[in-house]
């Protein structure tokens, strides 16, 4: 049984209870992350609380918790679950109204819950035992123009998301109207061609994945590989000699076939396995 928190309080997960008008119930309204924790060892942490801060403000929801009761926060619920392969869930609301209308409420007080789920654990990247490969399907994106906000309003994503399940693939690739790679729907996504590897800028139409974020980071730091932020055109995708998606309890994971069409020659790539490494190398620094 997990012990979860809501509201201030530790819980087991069946007494955690919310009203039917909490505006994250009806509407979507609120704010999440999800921050994977390894025995204790947070990745990414800062990265992850000011996303959540610059998404509750751009909402308009206020909540002055201090880093350090995150911190607290996310290090209990750590504790009370096991410590060990961790997705620590963050989840703030608008908060309970009392009646169903769109506006937001004056004088609401925020919903805190927070969350801890088993993720698996990832292992140190090698050729020989990383299997096959992700498989990826493709989609317009038909989300919403404000993809930066990590809202917990994901019915676009989930879409996305049971149609690649549908089809026996693990994630949507998805492009939008001007045929442009954006990301996928719960990972953003990179892609490799004559050793050079490219990402979309961050702007309002995907995420700002903090995985992706330490990945530009860390290559960049090592200064062995060329990486470009840029606008990435699905003809380039589909003439990649990677793809790579990365996201908090994934890391990043190699793709190996688009629309049931090897990606490359099909294989695990080589550069893959040296931005893995020096990822895995290097997360618990950020
Ligand atoms: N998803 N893009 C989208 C749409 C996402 O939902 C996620 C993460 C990412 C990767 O972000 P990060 O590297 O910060 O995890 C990109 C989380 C894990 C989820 O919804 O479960």
């Amino acid at each position: 049984m997990s012990t979860v928190f809501l509201n201030g309080d530790y819980m087991p997960i069946e007494e955690a209870k919310i009203s039917p008008l909490d505006r994250g119930f009806l509407f979507g309204d609120g704010i999440y992350e999800v921050i994977p924790s390894y025995f204790g060892q947070m990745v990414g942490f800062q990265g992850h609380i000011d996303r959540m801060n610059d998404g509750l403000k751009a909402i308009g929801i206020e909540l002055n918790w201090s880093d350090r009761q995150w911190k607290k926060l996310c290090d209990t619920l750590s504790e009370k679950n096991g410590a060990g392969s961790l997705g620590i869930y963050l989840h703030v609301s608008r908060g309970a109204d009392t009646k169903r209308f769109h506006a937001f409420p004056k004088n609401i007080t925020p919903t805190i819950f927070a969350m801890a789920f088993e993720i698996p654990l990832p292992k140190i990247p090698d050729l020989a035992t990383v299997g096959k490969g992700y498989s990826l399907i493709s989609n317009e994106d038909l989300r919403w123009q404000r993809c930066q906000i990590k809202s917990t309003s994901l019915l676009g994503n989930v879409l996305h998301f049971q149609d690649s399940y549908e089809a026996g693939s693990q994630e949507t690739l998805l492009y939008n109207s001007n045929n442009e790679l954006t990301e996928a729907s719960a990972a953003n996504i990179f892609i490799v061609k004559n050793g050079i590897i490219a990402t979309p800028i961050q702007d309002n139409q995907i995420l700002a994945g903090i995985t992706r974020r330490l990945v530009i980071d860390i290559l960049a730091k090592d200064g062995s590989m060329l990486l470009e932020e840029r606008t990435i055109t699905l003809d380039e995708v589909n003439a990649a000699d990677e793809i790579w998606i990365t996201s908090s309890s994934k890391e990043i994971a190699p793709i190996t076939m688009l629309n049931n069409k090897a990606v490359g020659d099909g294989k695990v790539g080589s550069i893959w396995l040296k931005a893995a490494t020096l990822y895995s190398e290097n997360k618990f620094s950020y």
